[in-house]
């Protein structure tokens, strides 16, 4: 018998861009891979702890910020230990906007989770962006996808395919 680890994706479902996104995300992985949504906007550490790959969507507001809802979470994620979780993260941005903060969150989250010992997967080229700074970055590239569904919406259906291609091959089954 196959013994399938659990693959979950972190979003808030009250967000309809992120959960778009997210919806894109699932079906790019099926049939190879079942992936749970989990509201992110009713997390707690011990379900958290249940996944062993986890995708966490996290959009950036308030100029270079979390949204609130992780915000809230991040006390407790400040607690615990990742060793042994695959993580990948994507966020919503907007680079015409706030190109000084583009995509933000994505590095804000990305720096969380690693330094409590989370395996980080799923780098992508910051290149066909244009922006002026992005926490995001580490190098040419961003910790994470991002996505602006604002000023790019048509490049996000490839980058998504992109992406989960990546995960697919990343993730631990
Ligand atoms: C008040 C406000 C502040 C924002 N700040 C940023 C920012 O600093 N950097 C960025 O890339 N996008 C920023 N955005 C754009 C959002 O990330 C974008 O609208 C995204 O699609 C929101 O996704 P969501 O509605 O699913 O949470 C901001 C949007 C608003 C309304």
């Amino acid at each position: 018998m196959k013994i399938m680890s659990k693959t979950g994706i972190f979003y808030s479902f009250n967000s309809i861009k992120t959960s778009k996104a997210a919806e894109k995300i699932i079906q790019e992985f099926s049939p190879d891979i079942n992936i749970l949504p989990v509201n992110a906007e009713v997390l707690t550490e011990e379900l958290f702890l249940s996944f062993t790959n986890l995708i966490l969507a996290v959009p950036t507001w308030f100029d270079g910020e979390l949204p609130n809802y992780w915000d809230e979470f991040v006390p407790a994620l400040e607690d615990l230990n990742l060793t042994g979780k695959t993580i990948a993260i994507y966020g919503l941005g907007n680079q015409v906007e706030y190109p000084e903060n583009f995509g933000d969150a994505v590095g804000i989250m990305a720096k969380l989770v690693q330094e409590r010992g989370a395996k980080l997967v799923g780098f992508t080229s910051a290149e066909g962006y244009a922006f002026e700074s992005s926490r995001a970055l580490t190098g040419d590239q961003f910790m994470g996808l991002v996505l602006d569904q604002e000023t790019q919406p048509r490049l996000s259906k490839d980058r998504i395919t992109n992406w989960v291609k990546d995960l697919k091959v990343q993730f631990k089954q």
